[in-house]
């Protein structure tokens, strides 16, 4: 088979992000490197997984160059103040000299907390990761924290899928030049949809790689997670056909 290079988006500062990556939460190592063995070259993770280990294992076993996989890790809302003993605890973990992207895993209380943002533009200044970005924030927590620093998150992961798009939501992103990652791509769908039905029959596809195309179609990055060697290829293998742009318009429909 020919090698196919997979799509990315470019998130600040010129980092290429894989848009189909493979999310840990309750994911084991073995889970990870099947995914890796499966095509996957973008790993999800967090302190809060408790899997970082797991992961570096996957990662070294797998034999992959650093540079060709992309790996997240996250910082608990709850160690906010202790940042960079977190993130070395991390990279210790997974046996990385820096990861490729460093989330606020939450509003720390619920604040946007520029404080916190500020030591990672600092640690990010330092190397240890590549780009920095936040998670389960909202439009004006984003603005909160690039205000205070000069500098926008690269990326925002919040749940996400046909039933939840919202336009919106979609245009404060990228006004702001933040890109939107999705998670729980599956748990959120209501897979047993009749336009997502018919659409997948059209393709010879189910409806969970549709849910995925869709993502990758709009350019929204997306990580489901299986522990199911067969399912994790399965969620791999939406490179072989897209939807059109009507397509698009009826499965965003779900949302509206
Ligand atoms: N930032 C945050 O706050 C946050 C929150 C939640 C999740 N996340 C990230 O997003 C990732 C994905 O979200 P998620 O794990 O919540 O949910 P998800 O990816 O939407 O769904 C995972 C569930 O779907 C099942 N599944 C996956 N592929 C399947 C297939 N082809 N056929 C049948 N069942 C399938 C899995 O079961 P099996 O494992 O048995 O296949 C599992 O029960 C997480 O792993 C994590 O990395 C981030």
């Amino acid at each position: 088979m020919t090698p196919t290079r997979k799509p990315t988006v470019t998130i600040a500062p010129g980092v290429e992000m894989p848009l189909l990556g493979f999310g840990t939460w309750e994911a084991t190592g073995e889970d990870a490197l099947a995914a890796l063995e499966a095509g996957y070259r973008h790993i999800d993770t967090a302190t809060m997984y408790r899997n970082e280990d797991q992961v570096g294992r996957a990662l070294r076993e797998s034999g992959i160059a650093r540079n060709d996989v992309f790996v997240t890790t996250k910082l608990p809302a709850g160690n906010a103040g202790r940042e960079r003993e977190t993130l070395e605890a991390s990279l210790e973990a997974l046996g990385l000299e820096c990861v490729d992207l460093w989330l606020i895993h939450w509003p720390p209380d619920g604040d946007a907390s520029p404080a916190v943002w500020e030591r990672f533009v600092e640690i990010a200044e330092e190397g240890l990761t590549r780009a920095i970005g936040v998670s389960n924030y909202d439009a004006g927590q984003i603005d909160e924290i690039t205000e205070a620093t000069g500098v926008a998150p690269a990326v925002n992961q919040i749940p996400w899928s046909p039933v939840l798009y919202d336009p919106a939501v979609v245009a404060a992103h990228r006004a702001r030049g933040v890109a939107l990652e999705g998670y729980s791509p599956f748990k959120t769908s209501d897979l047993g949809d009749p336009v997502l039905t018919e659409i997948a029959e059209r393709h010879g596809v189910t409806t969970r790689q549709v849910v995925l195309r869709w993502h990758i179609d709009h350019e929204f990055v997306v990580i489901p997670k299986s522990s199911d060697p067969a399912r994790i290829a399965a969620n791999f293998d939406v490179f072989g056909f897209s939807l059109d742009a009507a397509e698009l318009v009826r499965i965003d429909a779900l949302g509206l």
